[in-house]
């Protein structure tokens, strides 16, 4: 059975929170939020008008599947994907199926917990211009998509509109305090670390990653939004890794390519893709949760 692709997701029911590039936020109830992953997919920071068929799907099993792969390490926001489970305004809205996640609502800390194992994107540029990645000073002659010797851990503001600006640790302290940004740090890497390692040998490289953290009602620290997605996350095929250039999207390599060739300047807004485009992206999407997870969708 062929699902179609969902752009935009509709749930009268409930308060829409807030419609993000690609993921839908609703507000269930005091405590809980629904995360609806549509199909959208961004690039060169623009919302494309194709939709990714099944993209929203494999986002929010991805999800689930790292939060419970990981909650030795931290306890996170997730509660159910199974939409027999939800409230009943969710499980008529059919298209919401599969690709919704229940969750706790926490409140979020103002900071995007960035880890880098590779050089590259913005980090690589910073690099070539100081030597430095975001305070962290790095050997000279690394090549761009170098593996680091140690993941840093780069953080970042969440900006409302445009682009997260990155900041110091110094400044994750004045604003959270010392001993929240200690286990901030430390748990980003170790998660980083455990997903590195085991997608690694599943022929995917993790190359940099972003984690959401929060407070829950009791107070206690949990990971939230989406974790360790192509969408969250730089996917490399590690087939095809090289330093000293720029490496392969898993993900949106295809997307990219294409977009290069038709001169699009980038701005909104941005080209239709070709079916086939979309097609074989797609099957990108699936084919890094068959190789993450070792099952079909
Ligand atoms: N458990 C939670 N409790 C409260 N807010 C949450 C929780 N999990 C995620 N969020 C918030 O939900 C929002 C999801 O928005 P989303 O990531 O889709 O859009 P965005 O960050 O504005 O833009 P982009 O699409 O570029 O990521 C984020 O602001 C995130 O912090
Ligand atoms: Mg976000």
């Amino acid at each position: 059975m062929t699902v179609a692709a969902l752009s935009h997701s509709s749930l009268p029911e409930f308060e829409l929170l807030k419609r993000g590039k690609v993921r839908d936020v609703y507000t269930v109830d005091e405590d809980h939020l629904l995360i609806v992953a549509t199909d959208r997919i961004s690039a060169f920071d623009c919302i494309l008008p194709t939709p990714i068929a099944r993209k929203g799907e494999v986002l929010t099993s991805l999800s689930r599947f790292w939060f419970e792969k990981l909650r030795d390490i931290v306890p996170s926001h997730f509660v159910t994907t199974d939409s027999k489970s939800m409230p009943a305004a969710i499980q008529q809205t059919t298209d919401l199926d599969k690709r919704s996640m229940l969750v706790r609502t926490a409140d979020v800390f103002p900071i995007e917990c960035v880890v880098r194992g590779y050089l590259v994107g913005s980090g690589w540029k910073d690099y070539l211009r100081t030597g430095e990645v975001c305070g962290h000073k790095l050997p000279a002659n690394l090549l761009e998509s170098a593996e680091l010797k140690e993941p840093i851990f780069t953080p970042a503001t969440k900006a409302e509109e445009g682009h997260d600006e990155n900041i110091t640790e110094a400044q994750v302290r004045d604003l959270l305090g010392g001993e929240t940004t200690d286990y901030l740090r430390e748990t980003s890497i170790r998660l980083y670390n455990e997903a590195r390692e085991y997608a690694r040998q599943r022929g995917i490289i993790i190359a940099d990653t972003k984690f959401e953290f929060g407070r829950d009602q009791n107070g206690q620290i949990i990971l939230v939004d989406e974790v360790l997605t192509p969408d969250s996350s730089r996917f490399w095929p590690a087939e095809t890794y090289i330093p000293g250039r720029s490496q392969p999207s898993f993900d949106k390599q295809f997307v990219r390519d294409y977009l290069e060739t038709v001169g699009w300047d980038k701005k909104p807004p941005a080209p239709q893709l070709p079916g086939e485009v979309a097609a074989s992206t797609s099957e990108r999407y699936l084919e890094a949760y068959r190789l993450l997870t070792g099952e079909e969708l």
